[in-house]
């Protein structure tokens, strides 16, 4: 059997790191076609670096408030991530707005991971929003980043049923569930060479996905 050749990432996160840990395990299955090259944080306390401390994985910390300006910081961050020539970049609950320039610089390998059916509910408290928007489903999305907020073009999502007497937290936890698997799957593809960003338009298997590719198997109205 001939070996995989694995691909390396960096993964950037500001908090639990869940996703992060999601995204290690499916790195060290057997198959994974990816190694996780680097962690940053730009925050010292994330408690992903935990994670990262305890499995061996480098990481960095680059502080933003010690940065005069976003410029300033993303140029450090660009230094620091291009350091490990990865091939894929992955935000994990990654809490800073990024500028254009570095956007431009990873076009096309820069990946997010969304808690809503985008387009629905950019930015923050997508939980509490969906509710109270009336939805019947919710979910997660991961999509290419680019230069505005939450809009890049959608690879794929993940669907939760909203059930009667749903909380905020309760949606948070069932979402954040099927993050677990849909990061780590997308993240694959990419890394298999599967999965392409050619102008807006996103190819799969060298065949332009008109729609978000929807992750089955969760769905269901209780
Ligand atoms: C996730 O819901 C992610 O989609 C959002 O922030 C949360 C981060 O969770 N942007 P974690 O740090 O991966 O546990």
């Amino acid at each position: 059997m001939t070996a995989i050749e694995k691909r390396g990432i960096v993964v950037l996160i500001s908090g639990t790191g869940s996703n992060f840990s999601a995204i290690l395990r499916r790195s060290q299955a057997p198959d994974s076609q990816f190694f996780i090259s680097a962690v940053l944080s730009n925050r010292a306390d994330a408690k992903g670096l935990d994670v990262a401390r305890a499995a061996g994985i480098p990481f960095e910390i680059c502080p933003h408030q010690n940065y005069p300006s976003r410029a300033a910081f993303d140029q450090q961050m660009q230094r620091l991530i291009d350091a490990y020539q990865p091939y894929l970049v992955v935000l994990a609950g990654f809490m800073r707005i990024l500028s254009d320039g570095f956007v431009r610089h990873y076009r096309g390998r820069l990946l997010n991971i969304h808690p809503a059916l985008l387009p629905k509910f950019k930015g923050l408290n997508t939980h509490q929003r969906a509710l109270e928007a009336g939805e019947s489903e919710h979910g997660a999305s991961v999509h290419f980043v680019s230069e505005d907020l939450d809009s890049g073009t959608v690879i794929a999502q993940s669907r939760v049923a909203i059930v009667a007497d749903d909380d905020a937290e309760r949606l948070a936890k069932r979402v954040l569930q099927q993050e677990h698997r849909l990061y780590p799957a997308v993240i694959q593809w990419f890394c298999q060479g599967r999965l392409a960003l050619r102008g807006e338009q996103i190819y799969f298997d060298d065949r332009p996905l008109t729609q978000a590719y929807q992750l089955e198997g969760e769905i269901s109205h209780e």
